[in-house]
């Protein structure tokens, strides 16, 4: 007799298993409704896919009483036999000949997430049960198949994966609010650790104050300027008091570094990745979208959908703002050439004024980052941000400044320390190229193709000012 294999729920339903077939499914319980025809329903999910398999079982067998009492996400494995199901809701079911029941739910009364409809703010708050849950198992789905069409994307362009520090001695922004890193070794109350501990930087373990990365940039550049075409993927960390539904503290950023690449070249790219990744989850994560749809932004698809097959707009910031100046709608912050845009300047552009996807270059060199490449009107610098609906600035790139002179003079005025970044520096001075490269906030982007509202649903455990709960 053939072995009887365990196999995943989406095999089962995407017809890659024969009906007829004996088969062992293991996963937790969705939903019990019992019939009066002796035998009770279960729909199982096993995170393989957001649709659960209904498993019939027959009041014959031995456990059924056990079987009859079991609640939602108690933890089962079911053996039986896939059958052409006689119900319209579904193509396949399984006739269980045993169901093993694994973990029970204790006292399902005060079971933190029962089967009853929860905010997701609550949700929030039982971040090691949410992942139960259908949004929170989609948007987990969804997050996985991003991944995995960044790496495929980057890998077709022939672009090379690299790892860059988490642990760093710089601030890649030139001004951003960091997390200092510090050792306990010298501490005796490791619950009272702060810098005073040390009598100089010199008594810490890399005998130099260090932080938690803002970006991997600075770090691709130096292998962007050997490999020609890099790429690094990896949290990212910022202090940012920003309580706000689409910044983290700890967020992952996705940052390809180009060699011999200019403005244009990083548009380009940025344009064709966002439009592979969204295909590829359109073509391969269906059944989540609708589900999100249904539950959170029915134009979901619709939007996403668009995505692809516009082209997305450029225009220079000085023309965005005087587009933004010329706007009958009343702006919290008023618009000035020089002002940093806000989320309501990037959303008015994106929503109301182009209704699509908006790449503003060339901004003014004094609210953007030291490294990025002076233009010859001495006052703009080679800068790009990609907005996008719902959520505004989802990309900020540039070309790199690879004159050495140039280079110096933007550290100066931007009162940055030389000796701390002459590796940094070096690179102009052996062999250099002009570069240029970007970020994407990935979880920036998770939110906007999932309709997620607040970005603390798109990391699984998600750090934000005054908030970690575990
Ligand atoms: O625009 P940013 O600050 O650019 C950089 O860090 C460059 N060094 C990237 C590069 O050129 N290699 O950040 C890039 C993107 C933003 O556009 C945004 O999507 C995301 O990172 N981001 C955040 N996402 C969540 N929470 C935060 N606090 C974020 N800060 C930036
Ligand atoms: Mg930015």
């Amino acid at each position: 007799m053939k072995m009887i294999k365990t196999v995943s729920i989406l095999k089962v339903l995407n017809g890659n298993i024969k009906i007829g077939s004996n088969i062992i499914i293991k996963g937790w319980v969705r939903t019990k409704r019992v019939s009066k025809k002796g035998f009770l329903f279960l729909m199982i999910y096993d995170g393989s896919c957001l649709t659960p398999l209904q498993v019939i079982v027959h009041n014959f067998l031995k456990n059924y009483k056990e079987i009859s009492l079991l609640t939602t996400h108690c933890t089962v494995e079911v053996i039986g036999k896939i059958c052409k199901s006689k119900g319209k809701k579904q193509n396949v079911e399984i006739v269980a000949n045993e169901v093993v029941v694994i973990g029970k739910i204790e006292n399902p009364e005060s079971y933190p997430i029962s089967s009853k409809q929860h905010t997701i703010e609550y949700l929030r708050e039982v971040a090691h049960l949410r992942p139960r849950t259908n949004i929170i198992g989609a948007i987990s789905r969804i997050r996985n198949t991003i991944a995995y069409a960044i790496h495929s994307f980057f890998n077709k362009e022939g672009y090379i994966w690299i790892s860059t520090p988490i642990i760093t001695s710089l601030d890649t922004e030139g001004s951003s609010a960091m997390f200092e890193i510090i050792s306990n070794k010298n501490s005796e109350n490791n619950n009272q650790i702060n810098s005073s501990n040390f009598k100089s930087e010199h008594d810490s373990f890399f005998k130099k104050k260090v932080f938690l990365t803002v970006s991997g940039q600075l770090h691709a550049e130096s292998y962007a300027c050997a490999l020609k075409k890099v790429y690094t993927f990896g949290p990212t960390f910022r202090a940012e008091n920003s309580n706000t539904n689409r910044h983290l503290a700890e967020f992952w950023m996705v940052e390809p570094e180009l060699a011999f690449g200019r403005l244009n070249d990083i548009a380009i790219l940025s344009e064709k990745m966002l439009k592979y990744i969204v295909s590829i989850v359109l073509n391969e994560r269906n059944d989540d979208l609708f589900f999100l749809s249904k539950k959170i932004d029915n134009l979901i698809l619709n939007r996403l959908e668009k995505f692809i097959s516009n082209d997305f707009v450029q225009l220079d910031y000085r023309d965005a703002i005087k587009i933004l100046k010329k706007s009958k709608d009343e702006f919290k912050r008023s618009v000035l050439y020089g002002i940093d845009l806000n989320t309501e300047h990037e959303r008015y552009l994106v929503e109301k004024y182009f209704k699509n996807t908006v790449i503003i270059k060339n901004h003014p060199k004094n609210i953007k980052a030291f490294y990025m490449r002076l233009n010859d009107d001495n006052k703009t610098v080679s800068s790009m941000d990609v907005l996008i609906s719902g959520v505004g600035e989802i990309i900020g790139g540039s070309e790199r400044e690879e004159r050495y002179n140039f280079l110096c003079l933007r550290m100066k005025e931007n009162k940055i320390n030389l000796n701390k970044y002459s590796w940094y520096t070096d690179l102009r001075r052996y062999g250099t190229v002009p570069h240029a490269g970007f970020g994407l906030g990935f979880e920036r982007l998770i939110s906007y193709v999932t309709g997620i509202k607040n970005i603390r649903e798109a990391i699984p455990f998600p750090r934000a000012v005054g908030n970690l709960n575990y």
